[in-house]
């Protein structure tokens, strides 16, 4: 058993769920109890919990048999920012209050000595300032956008970008059979991260990102070239953050309370629609939504969601709070949260990955520099 300074430590999931987030969960409290012999908590339903003191026992036989499962044995809130926290409709004024004094008083009473707090920008954000009002946390880097600053890549990415190339796959035999332009939309938020893996994995024809602007009648020039050259189908790629061309993004809907109240989604079916509209060809548009965020995790994602785990307990065990476990390379380290917060790893439209697409001769929908 090895030596270190906290007793008890709590884990939370906040922000949309994500497969790996019990691989992550489990490798907390599995090393917490071996490595360290800790008392763990789990904390219910993101900040949501620790603003209503859902704070509970987790021990080796509650994680046991969860690596492989999709989303969170804990539930995750992606509405509950405990420093401006939105009461239910019925019971309050529809204002946000800052609670997290409350927060810290759940924290003590529950005799936690640190938190881990698993999650994309906002809750690694808040994260961030839980530890300046008196909840010395650690962060592990969640997401399917892959969209987290300081780490070369979130967990939960690899197998949302295994669900986008078998859809992409699939949609092959029915666009070449039926001669249509299919159009796959991705999630991602405002990067391409999805969109673009997803689309080179799965040999996409055109693929949009919100890093490369794009225009229309070069768009459907690529399609009526192809179509020129005897190709029967075409597959466009496109993530939800990729504008109108009147420079609009395109909205489901809005959750008034999050973090980042916009909703993004159909752009996809308006291509499509645009499409036919433009060059005369049949198109169909998929929108492949939550299904990017569910099942089980890849066996990649399940060892970095491990490691992540592991890493982020032995920071809180040896003192080492503000931090985020990050993979940089092959190595899993430590890098502030504050570097972290509020901020966007977005795809470098002058990169390898890009200038690999071109020189394949896939279309971005610009014109190639
Ligand atoms: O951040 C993960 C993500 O799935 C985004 O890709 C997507 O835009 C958003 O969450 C969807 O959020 P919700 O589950 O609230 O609809």
């Amino acid at each position: 058993m090895k030596n270190c300074n906290i007793r008890r430590i709590g884990v939370l999931t906040g922000g949309g769920d994500c497969p790996g987030l019990n691989a992550v969960i489990r490798a907390v409290v599995k090393s917490a109890i071996h490595d360290f012999g800790l008392e763990v908590c789990g904390i219910a339903d993101g900040y949501d919990g620790l603003v209503k003191n859902k704070i509970f026992p987790l021990g080796w036989d509650d994680v046991s048999g969860i690596l492989t499962l999709g989303g969170t044995i804990l539930g995750a809130s992606n509405k509950a920012n405990p420093f401006a926290y939105h009461a239910p409709a019925a019971s309050g004024d529809g204002g946000a209050a800052d609670l997290s004094h409350q927060c810290v008083e759940n924290f003590k009473s529950a005799g936690l000595d640190a938190l881990v707090c698993i999650g994309g920008d906002g809750t690694l954000t808040i994260a961030d300032r839980l530890n300046g009002v008196g909840i010395p946390a650690v962060g592990v880097p969640k997401t399917i956008d892959n969209d987290v600053c300081g780490t070369d890549v979130t967990f939960g990415f690899d197998t949302a970008v295994q669900i986008v190339a078998d859809a992409v796959d699939r949609l092959h035999t029915t666009a070449q059979s039926h001669q249509r332009v299919m159009v796959v939309e991705t999630m991602g938020r405002y990067v391409g991260w999805l969109a673009l893996m997803g689309g080179l994995a799965g040999g996409g024809d055109i693929i949009l990102i919100p890093e490369i602007p794009y225009s229309l009648p070069v768009l459907c020039k690529a399609l009526t070239d192809r179509a020129g050259a005897g190709r029967r189908f075409s597959i466009v790629v496109v993530a939800e953050g990729v504008k109108t061309p009147e420079g609009d993004y395109v909205e489901r809907n809005r959750v008034a309370e999050s973090h980042d109240p916009r909703r993004l989604g159909g752009i996809g079916p308006y291509l499509a629609s645009e499409i036919e509209k433009h060059t005369g060809a049949e198109a169909r548009a998929a929108v492949l939504g939550h299904l990017q965020r569910g099942g089980t995790p890849t066996a990649r994602d399940r060892v970095l969601a491990t490691q992540f785990g592991h890493h982020a307990m032995c920071a809180a065990a040896s003192g080492e709070f503000g931090v985020m476990a990050a993979l940089k390379g092959t190595e899993i380290v430590t890098v502030p949260l504050h570097s972290v917060a509020e901020r966007q790893r977005s795809i470098d439209p002058g990169g390898q990955l890009i200038s690999t697409a071109r020189a394949l001769g896939t279309c971005l929908g610009d014109e190639e520099p």
